[in-house]
């Protein structure tokens, strides 16, 4: 890849904001001048990331995570520099004629054949359906109720009964082992064989919306599993991709709301009834990197899990990952087990929707399912569910949902309020353990000195003269690096100012984090040059400091006598120097 002009990346980086750009990843509110976010790289419970538009800098105050909107999106999405910088400007609606070895896809460039394979077969599976050996496949969605419309729309296809795929797959100049690698074929003695044979195929999508794996339906046999999924490999986890994704962003952001189903039956079915703000778990538990995946959509959750058991267990285990990353779900339950293709089918739009309509609060969820074990004539079962409770009651917030449902309790058990109140307030608190990661490590003077320069270079010319001509060296090795990268973009630009300088620093994670810390450090605006000179005087006595331990060192090791003398007369020198 070519590496992207310092001036392209200024153009790219003046036509985007860095809020709309870290706004369409995760919630922000508005407090005073800047914006807030949960922080997306560590396990944050509150807003801790702060996105200052005035700057155009995001900066998290708890792991200290910082630097511009490249930086955010490479960080974000584990990209490259040049990857991210393509992302922003297309955001910006720029285009960049920026050549990869291929073509200007956004493929990451060594998966590139994985994704070709698999866009391949997704459009052989799709012709082969609409060819006279698909007639019993179509007539088999018809029959559960799905138009050609819809089977357009997810891209459903037919596998055949033969080893097509991987002989086209060949013919196409893949080879074998690739195909073999991302489990569209096997092998055995040399020969490639299709995995999917005669099933319906459903394509899997990443969040942009590459197929990465298909997912085939038996259609007419009872006799095998009902669905054969594609083996993980680099470009598919099951445990972070939802089915749907990709099509649902821009719905769950308009309505501000995201729904979780289990199959993709159930997320087709609801496209037909025009709710188009979902996705689905296919079948596993939802794991941390599902839960951020959904936050990034919408911080308003509704698990719709199969009304049976199974889907029980899935909505609590569901509950309890997205509430570690702070959201709170809502909940629907299907009644007679069914899931919800089945029961908008059985049932009708409208008792769906007045589900829909009516999600339960998690708590009022996981209060309804003690309910249900619990025989209330039974004194010591009352007690143990009262107890069972007060542990959701005490995570509740809002004050009136508190008291409602304290009343409700009430009345259900024949127990005081008082004696509910009571059993909440008894609830161990969890101890909330707040480490300041950003503890400041006591710095010695030279240091200091040394960061109070780097401050003043960054707003000021003659701050990067006077270090240019009298030290241009740090102790301190970052430091020093950055020094010398200020002098660089001074040379090259003619003039100096932080934003500017962190573009400048590209991907340089471990740079730009110093020098917005150091930013943030509250010095006079103003530049006085005796200061200046202060700094530089001290400076210089930590350079002489360091040369010194360095020969003190070298002299300890020294074993030649004679070159020992020569070094200790060194030292005297030194110090005299370092007595002035
Ligand atoms: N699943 C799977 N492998 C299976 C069974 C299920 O991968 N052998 C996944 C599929 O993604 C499926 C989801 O789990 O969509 C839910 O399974 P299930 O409820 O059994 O399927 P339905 O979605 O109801 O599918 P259908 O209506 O076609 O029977
Ligand atoms: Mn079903």
């Amino acid at each position: 890849m070519e590496k992207i002009p310092y001036e392209t990346i200024l153009d790219i980086s003046r036509k985007v904001n860095i809020v709309d750009v870290i706004a369409d990843y995760l919630p922000l509110t508005k407090r005073g001048k800047n914006y807030f976010a949960i922080c997306p790289f560590h396990d944050d419970h509150n807003p801790s990331m702060s996105i200052s538009e005035e700057k155009q800098i995001y900066t998290c105050f708890v792991c200290g995570a910082s630097g511009n909107v490249f930086n955010f999106v490479i960080n974000y999405e584990k990209i490259s520099f040049t990857e991210a910088v393509n992302k922003v400007a297309r955001k910006a609606g720029i285009f960049l004629d920026i050549k990869t070895k291929s073509n200007t896809s956004s493929f990451d460039d060594k998966n590139n054949k994985y994704y070709e394979m698999f866009l391949l077969a997704c459009k052989y599976y799709k012709n082969n359906i609409k060819t006279k050996y698909g007639i019993n496949a179509i007539k088999y969605l018809h029959d559960r109720n799905l138009s050609d419309e819809v089977i357009d729309n997810f891209e459903i296809g037919l596998s055949m009964n033969g080893n097509e795929v991987s002989k086209l797959l060949e013919k196409k100049g893949f080879k074998k082992e690739d195909f073999v690698n991302i489990g569209l074929s096997g092998s055995k003695d040399n020969f490639c064989y299709d995995i999917f044979r005669n099933r319906i195929m459903f394509p899997l999508y990443d969040t942009l919306g590459h197929v990465v794996g298909f997912s085939g339906r038996i259609y007419n046999g009872e006799d095998e599993s009902k669905y054969v999924n594609s083996k993980e490999s680099v470009i598919f986890k099951k445990g972070s991709l939802l089915y749907n994704y990709h099509r649902a962003i821009t719905h769950a952001k308009d309505k501000n709301e995201i729904i979780i189903v289990e199959g993709f039956m159930d997320v087709i079915r609801l496209y037909t009834i025009g709710i188009k703000n979902v996705v689905a778990t296919m079948g596993t538990a939802i794991t941390r990197e599902h839960a951020l995946l959904i936050r990034r959509l919408s911080s308003n959750v509704i698990l719709l899990f199969d009304g049976d058991k199974a889907g029980n267990k899935a909505t609590l285990s569901a509950i309890e990952e997205l509430e570690k990353i702070n959201i709170t779900p809502r909940v629907i339950r299907l009644e007679e087990d069914l899931d919800p293709d089945d029961y908008i089918i059985k049932k009708g739009i409208d008792k769906f929707n007045t589900h829909y309509n009516n999600a339960m609060s998690s708590i009022e969820y996981k209060i309804s399912l003690d309910k249900e074990k619990t025989n209330f004539n039974d004194f010591n079962e009352v007690s143990s569910y009262l107890k069972s409770v007060s542990k959701e009651l005490e995570k509740i917030d809002d004050r009136v949902v508190y008291e409602l449902t304290v009343k409700k309790l009430a009345k259900q058990t024949g127990v005081d309020i008082e004696t509910i109140n009571d059993l909440v307030k008894n609830i161990p608190k969890e101890k909330i353990n707040i480490i300041d990661k950003r503890k400041t490590v006591n710095k010695d003077k030279f240091v200091k000195a040394e960061e109070y320069l780097i401050y003043y270079m960054l707003k000021n010319k003659e701050a990067i003269k006077i270090y240019e001509e009298k030290i241009s060296y740090l102790t301190n090795e970052k430091l020093s690096k950055i020094a010398d990268k200020i002098l660089a973009f001074y040379d090259e630009n003619h003039y100096i100012n932080i934003t500017d300088f962190v573009l400048y620093l590209e991907d340089e994670d471990d740079l730009i984090k110093e020098v917005l810390k150091i930013d943030e450090l509250s010095l006079p605006d103003s530049m006085n040059e005796e200061q200046i000179n202060d700094y530089i005087k001290t400076i210089d006595k930590g350079l002489l400091k360091k040369e010194i331990n360095n020969l003190k060192d070298k002299i300890r090791r020294e074993v030649d006598t004679s070159k020992k003398i020569i070094l200790l007369q060194k030292l005297t020198e030194l110090k005299k120097r370092e007595c002035k």
